[in-house]
């Protein structure tokens, strides 16, 4: 029998179905609750709020599991590539080996940008944040692909996923290359997508460029920890802006500029800045600790606490693996990396800490290695967005597909009542 909740309003009673998901997650469903009530719930940051069902991501914050489809992270980062995972985020289904090679082949038809977007990003001064060129790119497509994907017609679709997956890439290096001063460069077709990246980002026209197997191998298991993440706040935004029925480059863009953000995405960037901070500062991890513990004092240790995961982040316990993997592998030795170790020994053993089920974050490590990899700071938040792309655009895909309805919160007036108008002579 299905189980209902009763909500008990002032002695009147309602009744609200009770939904189960596939993983025995409960949820009272209140889609008719102002309808039955003439009330509706109020939660800020919905921390209690689900905002739609969905297939693609299942995550368990206690536990520390992440399963994209069904699979769990730990197998799909040790046995997969990207464009793998890519395929079966936004599809459904693992690949059939004739599948994935079409897959990579159609995205190849996709990955010249047209030479006018160039114009764009020669408006823009050397010194812009990449992410918020990258947003504005990202928008800029929308000029360029007018026409909006017919979401029931599979082929388009499908044609809709590989233009963005080919072309978005190729941006994302772009404001890499803007910032240096560098000529743009081209995709090559006859290489790998993680290949491409880095070849797009440091291949330069004055001499031959060979990207190192162990660094793409890194980057590669990198994007895939990144791919989705279920409803968090660009993935909400990218939904959200697609519900009003804009198109997917337009919603992604509006994406990009909700993962920039250092409570989310941006938080990679400011790990590093963190740990260079307290390098240049002495090194005192033991000083930060004690700020990040002090309510009056701002700081928060950046790379920790995580709004779901509350034991650890499975994303965090893979990266550090690789991390340590990479670095002895490439004879990395970093100061910063013994900061961050010590940072890490002390905050697990801190009550502060403990007590709030604070741990490190996907975000604490994977700024580790890219430092080690050669990718500048400020593009730290850039590879999140490329690893997070399937993920849009397999929530973007699935909204639309359930014919989602306009994402349009209610909220509680605590304004003025109303109140008369006063003519300026009189204020
Ligand atoms: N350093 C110090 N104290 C912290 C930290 C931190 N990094 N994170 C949380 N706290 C404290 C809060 O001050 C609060 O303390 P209180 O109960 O005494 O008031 C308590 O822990 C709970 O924190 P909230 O902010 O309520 O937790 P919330 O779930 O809203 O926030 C968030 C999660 C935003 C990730 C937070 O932990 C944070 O700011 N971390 C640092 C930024 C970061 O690493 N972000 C990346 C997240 S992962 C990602 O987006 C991929």
């Amino acid at each position: 029998m299905s189980k209902i909740a009763t909500l008990d309003i002032d002695g009147h009673k309602f009744e609200l179905p009770f939904i189960v998901g596939s993983e025995n997650e409960g949820a009272v469903d209140i889609s008719k609750l102002r309808d039955i009530s003439g009330v509706i719930t109020i939660d800020p940051g919905y921390k209690n709020s689900g905002s739609c069902k969905s297939e693609v991501t299942f995550l368990d914050g206690e536990l520390g599991i992440l399963r994209y489809r069904g699979y769990s992270i730990e197998d799909l980062a040790d046995r997969a590539h990207f464009l793998e995972v890519s395929y079966l985020v936004i599809f459904g289904e693992l690949p059939t080996a004739e599948q994935l090679n079409q897959f990579e082949n159609d995205i190849r038809k996709h990955t010249l940008v047209n030479e006018e977007m160039k114009n764009i990003i020669d408006g823009f001064p050397k010194t812009a944040h990449p992410m918020g060129v990258l947003s504005a790119l990202t928008s800029a497509l929308t000029a360029f692909n007018p026409k909006s994907v017919n979401v029931e017609n599979e082929k388009e679709m499908y044609e809709a996923v590989c233009k963005t997956m080919g072309k978005f890439l190729v941006i994302a290096t772009w404001t890499y290359r803007k910032s240096m001063g560098y000529p743009l460069n081209y995709y090559d077709n006859t290489k790998g997508y993680v290949e491409n990246f880095m070849r797009l980002m440091f291949e330069l026209p004055t001499g031959p460029y060979q990207a190192d197997p162990i660094v793409i191998n890194a980057l590669d298991k990198l994007f895939i920890l990144h791919a989705d993440h279920e409803q968090n706040c660009s993935t909400s935004t990218v939904r959200m802006v697609g519900s009003s029925h804009a198109g997917l480059f337009a919603s992604i863009s509006a994406g990009v500029s909700a993962l920039w953000g250092p409570l989310h995405g941006g938080a990679n960037q400011a790990v590093l800045e963190m740990l260079e901070e307290i390098h240049k500062d002495g090194g005192d991890t033991e000083k930060y600790l004690m700020k990040a513990k002090d309510k009056n004092d701002p700081f928060r240790l950046m790379g920790f606490g995580h709004r779901v995961y509350k034991n650890f982040d499975p994303r965090a316990r893979i990266i550090k693996k690789a991390a340590d993997e990479v670095l002895t592998t490439l004879g990395v030795e970093d100061p910063i990396l013994e900061i961050a170790k010590k940072l890490e020994v002390a905050a697990l053993d801190d009550e502060y800490f403990k007590t709030r089920s604070l741990y490190p974050n996907v975000d604490f490590y994977s700024g580790i290695i890219y430092r080690a990899l050669g990718i500048p700071t400020d593009m730290f938040t850039v590879m999140f967005a490329i690893g997070r792309l399937p993920g849009w655009i397999a929530q973007w895909k699935e909204m639309r597909e359930n014919k989602e309805p306009i994402g349009r919160p209610r909220q509680v007036y605590v304004g003025y009542p109303l109140r008369e108008f006063v003519e300026t002579d009189k204020r």
